[in-house]
């Protein structure tokens, strides 16, 4: 057991706390396995410090990027040239066998019965059920094969730009070779299923042991109100099953945020869970995406000191919508006055 592990991958802060949460959920359902997360060096060293503390393993990794603009245009996700860097797990040999899951996948129940399956084993991609998806593989960690991937991508490059086109370029047989490699669904149920095959989704969801927030928006795009447990988020963003995403922001709220805060210090801080929202934000409680509109979207953004945040509001360019939004300001008044 000692030698086999999860591995995820966040190369900054946003996806770092994807990981924790991820890290989180896999140790609440009780694995036994190891925990690893590689990381980027543009990760904040409040994020590496939590991540240091939900996993066995952070390790600094150098960013691979594709710079294939041309197949990423065709995604319209020009950030994931960077999932090349993905790649580096095959270098983890000190395991024998390691479950790779994005820093965007949430884990329901204990998954360890995935070391039971063999390199490659993957779930069908929701888009081109041909081809599997990259949110969650198994593989043997090998410096050989870790070099003829790289080889693969200097010499044919990557169908999409990221490592899903380079990986199902290498493991071309997935789809007919052997069907102990098709993982069922439930292992990487990505939210589009929602929208493209509802009464599947109705019938079997809520056998889905791992949830992947696949897609441009990710829960920490959002925000989250801990009290009402409502989740805003700009309206045209079709959101994730809300259900699941409640999951993810509830954990991350209640069990990664204090950790957050806790190796901050004293420093603003922004979480990404608000008492005051400025804006006309749309709450999602319903199966429905929202039809009226927020004219803020929803961001992950650098917590500034409050040396910067005096000197941009000195320089005109006040937070109107966020910290020195006017219910911040009056309840900070208020708490003065008392
Ligand atoms: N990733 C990262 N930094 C980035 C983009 C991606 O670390 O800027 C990692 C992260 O682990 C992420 C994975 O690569 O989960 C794949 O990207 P993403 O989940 O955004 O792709 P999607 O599943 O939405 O296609
Ligand atoms: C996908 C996968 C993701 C991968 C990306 C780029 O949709 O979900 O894991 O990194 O494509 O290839
Ligand atoms: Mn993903």
């Amino acid at each position: 057991m000692a030698d086999q592990a999860f591995v995820t991958l966040a190369t900054h802060d946003g996806y770092a706390r994807g990981a924790m949460v991820l890290g989180k959920s896999l140790r609440n359902h009780h694995t036994s396995r190891k925990l690893v997360a590689l990381i980027g060096p543009q990760v904040s060293d409040t994020c590496q410090s939590v991540l240091k503390r939900i996993f066995d393993e952070v390790k600094v990794v150098d960013v691979l990027d594709s710079g294939d603009a041309t197949h990423l245009d065709m995604m319209k996700r020009p950030d994931l040239g960077v999932t090349f860097t993905k790649l580096h797990c095959w270098t983890l040999t000190q395991f024998s066998k390691c479950v790779f899951m994005d820093a965007d996948t949430l884990v329901l129940s204990n998954v360890d019965e995935l070391f039971e399956r063999e390199e490659l084993s993957a779930a069908p991609d929701p888009g081109w059920p041909d081809c599997f998806n990259s949110g969650v593989f198994v593989f043997r960690p090998s410096l050989e094969t870790h070099g003829k991937l790289l080889q693969h991508c200097t010499e044919h490059g990557s169908f999409d730009g990221g490592d899903q086109g380079v990986l199902n370029g290498f493991f071309s047989d997935w789809a007919t070779a052997d069907i102990s490699k098709h993982l069922p669904f439930i292992y990487n149920l990505s939210s589009i299923a929602i929208y493209t095959y509802l009464p599947a989704f109705k019938q079997f969801g809520g056998n889905a042991k791992v949830v992947h927030f696949l897609g441009k928006t990710k829960p920490w795009s959002y925000t989250f109100d801990p009290k009402s447990k409502r989740i805003t988020g700009e309206a045209h963003e079709a959101a994730s099953q809300p259900t699941f995403l409640l999951d993810w922001w509830t954990l991350y709220s209640s069990a990664v945020v204090p950790m957050l805060q806790e190796q901050h210090g004293d420093q603003p801080f922004q979480s990404g869970c608000v008492e005051f929202q400025y804006c006309d934000t749309v709450p999602i409680e319903s199966e429905e995406i929202p039809e009226a509109s927020c004219s803020s979207p929803a961001q992950v953004e650098t917590p500034l000191s409050s040396e910067q945040r005096k000197q941009k509001w000195e320089q005109g360019q006040a937070d109107y919508m966020g910290t020195d939004s006017f219910d911040n300001i009056k309840s900070k008044l208020d708490t003065f006055l008392k």
